[in-house]
C-alpha cells in the first residue's frame, strides 16, 4: 500500500512515519510537507534512506504539486496544518490557508485521484470550552463549538471532508484527538517549553491562573489509534481520541515537570491570558474502544519522565530550533 501523508516533517506527522514504517514494512510512505516553522527534516533524519519513504517540499494548496503527489497513491494521511492557537491569534490568515484551502485542494485531487482513504486528523477544540469541575465529555455527538482563529479553521476543514464524503462519496474517516506530547514536539507548546525553558535556566510561563484543563496523550499512543482507524475505521465515521489519565490543570502539570526536573515551584511565571483561553477539554473516547479495541498504553507521569529524558538527550534538536525567527515568536508573545 502505498500512503501519502501530509505535514510528516511536523510533529505528530513525523511521529507516524517513524511509527508506520516499524509497523509496516510492506508499505511506502510519501511525505508532502511544505517546511514551514514549524516543519523540519531533522526529525525523519533516521529513515531518510529508507527505500519505503520519499520526501516532496511543497505546499497543500498547491493543486499542480499535490496532484503529482497524490498520483498512485492509495491513502492520504491528512496532518498538515498550521498547529499553535497563539500564533493564530496573531494572524489567522496562514491558518485559513492551510487548514481550509490547503484540506479542499486536497480532497478535489483525492477525488480525482480515486483515493481509497482519506484520513483527516483534527482535534478536540473543534468543541469549544466545557465547564470547570463538570463531568462532561467532548464525544462524537457533541456539537461544534470553535473558539479560536485556529479551532475555527479546523473545524471548517472537518466540515469539508465530512462534505466530500456525504456529496461525492470520498471515502473518508476523521480522528479527533487531544493534546499530544513527546519526541519533536516543537517548543512552542506547553510540555515542551516548560522542558527546554528549565533546562536553560529559565521561567516557565503559566497563563492566566493556570487552571485550565487539557487532556495530555503520548504521542505514540495517537500514531497507534490513527492506524488502527486505517486499517479497522468505518469509512464515513468519526472516532475521537485521548487519554485515560485523571485530569489535570495546567499549573498541576508544570508543577509535575518542575519536580520530575528537580526544581521548585519558583520557577512559574505567571503572564498574562490567551485571549478566548478554552478553560477546560475533556475526551469520551468509547466508541473507539468498543468498535476498534484502541486505549492509551502510556499514562503521563511515565511519558513525561520519557520526554524529559528525549528532550534532554536531544539539546542539539531544540536549540537550533529555539534559536532565529522562534525567539522573535517568543518576545512578541510574552513580552509585548
Ligand atoms: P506541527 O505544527 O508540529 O506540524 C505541522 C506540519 O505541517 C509541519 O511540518 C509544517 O511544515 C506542515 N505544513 C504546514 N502548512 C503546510 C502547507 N501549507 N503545506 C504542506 N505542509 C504544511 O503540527 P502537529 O502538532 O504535528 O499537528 C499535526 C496535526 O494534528 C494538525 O492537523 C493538528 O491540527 C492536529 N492535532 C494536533 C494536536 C497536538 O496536540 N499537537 C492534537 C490534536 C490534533
Ligand atoms: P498549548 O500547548 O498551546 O496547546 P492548546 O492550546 O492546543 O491546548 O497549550 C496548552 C495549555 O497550556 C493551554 O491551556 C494554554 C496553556 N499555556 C500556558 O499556560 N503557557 C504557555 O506558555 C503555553 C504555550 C500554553
Amino acid at each position: 500500500m502505498k500512503l501519502l501523508v501530509t505535514g510528516g516533517a511536523g510533529f505528530i506527522g513525523a511521529n507516524f512515519i517513524h511509527y508506520y514504517l516499524k509497523n509496516h514494512s510492506e508499505d511506502s510512505i510519501i511525505n508532502l510537507d511544505k517546511l514551514t516553522y514549524a516543519g523540519n527534516l531533522a526529525n525523519l533524519e533516521a529513515i531518510k534512506d529508507n527505500p519505503n519513504y520519499t520526501f516532496i517540499k511543497g505546499d497543500i494548496c498547491d493543486r499542480r504539486i499535490v496532484d503529482s503527489a497524490m498520483n498512485d497513491v492509495d491513502v492520504v494521511v491528512h496532518f498538515a496544518a498550521e498547529s499553535h492557537v497563539d500564533r493564530s491569534i496573531i494572524d489567522a490568515s496562514p491558518f485559513i490557508h492551510t487548514n481550509v484551502v490547503g484540506t479542499h485542494t486536497l480532497l478535489e485531487s483525492a477525488l480525482k485521484n480515486n483515493i481509497k482513504r482519506f484520513h483527516h486528523i483534527s482535534t478536540d477544540e473543534v468543541f469549544g470550552s466545557l465547564e470547570l469541575n463538570s463531568t462532561e465529555k467532548f464525544n462524537e455527538s457533541t456539537g461544534y463549538d470553535p473558539r479560536s482563529p485556529y479551532a475555527a479553521s479546523k473545524a471548517a476543514s472537518d466540515h469539508l471532508v465530512r462534505a466530500y464524503n456525504i456529496t461525492y462519496g470520498l471515502p473518508t474517516t476523521i480522528s479527533n484527538c487531544s493534546n499530544n506530547f513527546g519526541p519533536f514536539h516543537f517548543p512552542e507548546k506547553l510540555i515542551p517549553l516548560a522542558i527546554t525553558n528549565i533546562l536553560e535556566g529559565k521561567k516557565v510561563p503559566v497563563y492566566g491562573d493556570g487552571k485550565n484543563v487539557r487532556d495530555w496523550l503520548y504521542v505514540e499512543d495517537h500514531c497507534r489509534a490513527i492506524d488502527l482507524i486505517l486499517q479497522k475505521g468505518t469509512i464515513g465515521e468519526t472516532y475521537f481520541v485521548g487519554s485515560s489519565d485523571p485530569e489535570i490543570n495546567n499549573l498541576e502539570l508544570v508543577r509535575k515537570i518542575l519536580k520530575l526536573m528537580g526544581k521548585s515551584e519558583s520557577e512559574i511565571e505567571f503572564v498574562k491570558d490567551r485571549p478566548g483561553h478554552d478553560r477546560r477539554y475533556a475526551i469520551d473516547w468509547s466508541k473507539i474502544k468498543t468498535e476498534l479495541g484502541w486505549e492509551p498504553k502510556h499514562n503521563l507521569d511515565s511519558a513525561l519522565e520519557e520526554t524529559i529524558e528525549w528532550f534532554k538527550n536531544n539539546e542539539d534538536w531544540w536549540q537550533k530550533i529555539k534559536s532565529g525567527e522562534y525567539q522573535r515568536y517568543y518576545e512578541k508573545q510574552y513580552y509585548s
